[in-house]
């Protein structure tokens, strides 16, 4: 019989970077110094992340476009596989992710796309720990959330891979 069934997930909502935990709020600001690399002459949308270790240690990512237009990558992978090749024994604990473009004014955070959300989902399986994921707007508001389920409830597991 057919059954309809309800996931509910949960959010914070701030409205400024002051109501943050002083470490929150500077990661959401550094995530707004790393939209400077952005190398998006394309799409002129530039996107940029900063995520903190267990270890203290901040890594930076943004997005990085090519000519072939499937070859680039969002800022959110570019900052994650930089970690999963040079730090891979350091947890991940929080992320901040923030969005500019010269064409319009964005008024509320921009959420990452489903691909960036399920390397997060891999990342934190690999670690056992949750990441926190904050995506700021610096004209709007911020939105944050404790573990990726809250982001990506069906998120594809390696368990599937399994017999
Ligand atoms: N982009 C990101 O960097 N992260 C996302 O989660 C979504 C989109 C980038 C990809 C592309 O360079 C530009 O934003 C427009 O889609």
């Amino acid at each position: 019989m057919m059954q309809k069934k309800n996931i509910s997930i949960s959010f914070e909502e701030y409205s400024s970077v002051d109501e943050l935990s002083s470490t929150d709020r500077n990661l959401c600001l550094e995530s707004v110094n790393a939209m400077a690399s952005s190398y998006s002459p394309y799409s002129g949308f530039r996107v940029g992340v900063a995520v903190i270790l267990s270890s203290g240690k901040i890594v930076y990512g943004s997005n990085q476009e090519n000519g072939a237009y499937p070859s680039g990558l969002c800022a959110e992978r570019v900052a994650l596989f930089a970690i999963g090749s040079s730090y891979p024994n350091d947890k991940i604990v929080s992320m901040a992710i923030s969005a500019q473009t010269d064409h319009f004014e964005i008024k509320e955070p921009v959420t990452s796309c489903g691909a960036c959300l399920q390397v997060m989902a891999e990342y934190e399986k690999k670690q056992s720990s949750l990441i926190n994921v904050l995506f700021y707007c610096p004209n709007g508001s911020i939105i944050r959330t404790v573990g990726i389920k809250s982001l990506l409830p069906f998120a594809f597991t390696e368990t599937r891979l399994q017999k």
